[in-house]
């Protein structure tokens, strides 16, 4: 690194925005292509240089602050263990030699409703990034950046994520979806066609264990592609099997599954692609109604709220809904729906009213009409 780089002496602001899965469910680690939208929503991150070398991490919101020196980046837990994504951050620049070289004041707000499942968690990340790289004058590219995020969730934080969330959340644009090869590491957008808008539904229902639930069916995943190649030792990601290769699985019908999802779903992602250039809404709508079906019954990390709110949507495809299925790692938090410019808030209260008819028992959902955005940026 050159050891003359420009460090910023002054205040560095910057926003990342949270994220909607469009369609790709559990394909990114498995090298498959997915889609998703960076939102108009997100974090800021203010950094604040220090003459005493001490470093401190706040969020409006949240009484604990954290406090200690750069460098010793000793994981959290409790009130503070939000903190593990900027010292993640810190901790992997500092493993590539990007070692900070002073004490810093770090704050974050937030505009993204929590516990959603919009990806607060890798706009922390970039929006972390970017005010370091700029602070200190760490020349990286975007794909740097993004490889070194998802490399903080998974060494740092400890799950097993894949690339989309951090990706999006770099590479997003207003009115595009990004569409990211997981294999290539490659990052590009598509226009959405115009008058779409998406809703998130919040089943405000959490799996107690998703983030083991998740490891689980990385782990699923990893054992698919090794039964597979067994019979073709050059398949280099579980996504290239085909259809044909899956009865070597059949001995595992959980894994089978998996992995039949994993290929469909893939598949899916470019259908997506073609009708969506094609303005095919009908058939974008099919594809997202099937891979949440795919995700309920072959991945199984849909939840019985998600799909009964998956279940009215559909019920609704002649009042607006173009499409809707679960967003992000799944075991509850929020369905996505695309909707023309037919569906309204009204109908939006509806849709809730009705699942409060056929659930009561279960929490009523918040919903929430949200628009595309720009990915990570510098601010002022
Ligand atoms: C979470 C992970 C992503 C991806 C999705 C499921 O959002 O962070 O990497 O695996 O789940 O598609």
């Amino acid at each position: 690194m050159d050891s003359r780089r420009q460090v910023s002496s002054s205040a560095v602001r910057a926003a990342s925005p949270g994220r909607v899965e469009f369609i790709g469910n559990h394909v990114d680690y498995n090298g498959g292509r997915v889609l998703g939208a960076a939102l108009n929503l997100g974090i800021t991150a203010t950094a604040i240089p220090r003459t005493d070398g001490r470093l401190t991490i706040s969020s409006r919101g949240s009484p604990a602050i954290y406090e200690g020196i750069p460098g010793d980046n000793e994981p959290q837990s409790g009130q503070l263990s939000w903190v593990n994504y900027p010292l993640g951050i810190m901790a992997v620049l500092a493993e590539a030699g990007y070692v900070l070289s002073r004490g810093l004041d770090l704050s974050f707000t937030s505009d993204l409703p929590s516990g959603a499942g919009l990806s607060s968690s890798a706009a922390i990340e970039l929006a972390t990034m970017e005010v370091l790289a700029v602070l200190e004058g760490f020349e990286l590219s975007r794909t740097e950046k993004v490889l070194l995020a998802q490399r903080a969730e998974n060494t740092f934080v400890g799950v097993p994520c894949g690339i989309l969330d951090q990706a999006v959340s770099c590479f997003g644009k207003e009115d595009h979806l990004v569409c990211i090869d997981c294999a290539e590491t490659t990052f590009d957008t598509v226009p959405l066609p115009p008058g779409l808008h998406f809703w998130i539904f919040n089943t405000n229902c959490k799996h107690s264990l998703v983030d083991s639930l998740y490891a689980r069916r990385h782990a699923e995943c990893r054992e698919a592609l090794k039964w597979l190649r067994k019979e073709d030792p050059g398949l280099g990601y579980l996504v290239e099997a085909g259809r044909e290769a899956l009865h070597s699985l059949n001995r595992d019908p959980d894994i089978r599954r998996r992995a039949e999802h994993v290929i469909e779903e893939n598949s899916r992602v470019s259908a997506c692609m073609e009708a969506l250039e094609r303005g095919a809404l009908d058939t974008v709508g099919d594809l997202l109604f099937a891979s949440h079906a795919s995700s309920r019954d072959l991945f199984e990390n849909s939840t019985p709220e998600l799909d009964a709110l998956v279940e009215i949507l559909e019920e609704y495809r002649g009042s607006g809904v173009v499409g809707a299925r679960l967003t992000g790692g799944g075991f509850g938090g929020a369905v996505m729906a695309l909707t023309t410019d037919a569906f309204t808030r009204d109908l939006a209260d509806k849709v809730v009213a009705v699942y409060g008819e056929r659930h009561s028992k279960a929490p009523t959902p918040g919903f929430l009409h949200v628009v595309t955005g720009e990915g990570t940026r510098l601010l002022d």
